[in-house]
């Protein structure tokens, strides 16, 4: 799922579009970008990187560790609903900050795998999450870098604040992304209230599969471009921790709708299998 700017001119929905999208995504208020967020600083997300596809961002993706010593990485971590509808012509440009001007220490590569949960539901945006096996190794830089995973099973507590990130539509009506990475801070929200706040929509938020960020007031989200990025939250020793991926939303920082994020915790297992077997060459 891509966004489909004519589908988003001619019929007003907002789509990063994907199944999911359609019921859930659709909008009355068209592309803001991070909303109620700040530009971030240069260099502050390196694990932050933009799916490509034709040179156009649609998606943003994590960088991940592939091992404990290398000091570089071929994963990359987004949403199902990204790659869903098929990736050719995928690239990944890390250590970006402006899209428009990527600077020295870009590196732009292309994707060969991508890998969606087995039990994503398009309807149901349950398991939003896949991994990207890259062409070849992304390098750490001062502006490339991998974010920690959480643990597995870990508990992520309601009301702290969880940051995210990411490249998405402009303005209103708009049909560029963001040429610059923008964040926003959020709290996580108990799930209990979630899944209250998204029962009137007549959407099931699954406690295991799902979390949910933002203020009851709204005013602060994810947007759609920004889905398949990080939303972290910093652990022991201050260090960023990957709790979540946007997944989905209806409208964006709409009061009472919090953004939903696939809950990272719960896939460490699957992520942790995938990296192994992307890594196994083949050989000839
Ligand atoms: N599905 C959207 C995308 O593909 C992300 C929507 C997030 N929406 C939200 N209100 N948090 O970009």
């Amino acid at each position: 799922m891509r966004f489909v700017l004519g589908v988003v001119v001619a019929v007003g929905l907002v789509g990063c579009g994907g199944p999911d999208v359609q019921g859930v995504d659709a909008v009355e208020r068209i592309g803001q970008e991070i909303v109620g967020g700040v530009e971030a600083r240069q260099g502050s997300h390196p694990w932050n990187v933009s799916m490509q596809q034709q040179g156009s961002h649609f998606c943003g993706a994590s960088i991940i560790r592939v091992s404990a010593t290398k000091n570089e990485s071929d994963i990359v971590v987004t949403a199902a609903h990204c790659v869903y509808d098929g990736t050719s012509g995928l690239t990944v440009s890390a250590g970006v900050h402006d899209l428009g001007r990527p600077g020295a220490g870009a590196q732009t590569v292309r994707g060969v795998r991508t890998v969606y949960h087995p039990a994503y539901d398009p309807d149901t945006t349950m398991n939003d999450i896949a991994v990207v096996k890259l062409e070849k190794p992304l390098k750490f830089s001062a502006t490339v870098q991998p974010i920690l995973l959480p643990l597995a099973g870990e508990t992520v507590p309601d009301n702290v604040e969880a940051t995210v990130a990411g490249w998405g539509l402009t303005r209103e009506g708009g049909y560029d992304t963001s040429p610059v990475l923008m964040q926003v801070g959020v709290p996580t929200i108990a799930h209990r209230q979630v899944a209250a706040s998204y029962r009137s929509q007549g959407i099931h938020i699954d406690p295991y599969a799902m979390l949910g960020a933002g203020y009851s007031q709204g005013g602060k989200d994810a947007c759609q471009g920004d889905s398949g990025g990080p939303l972290f939250i910093l652990g022991a020793q201050g260090k960023p921790v990957l709790q979540g991926v946007v997944s989905f939303g209806v409208g964006c920082a709409r009061p009472g709708l919090p953004g939903i994020y696939a809950r990272v915790s719960n896939y460490i297992p699957w992520i942790n299998t995938q990296v192994r077997l992307l890594s196994v060459t083949a050989r000839p």
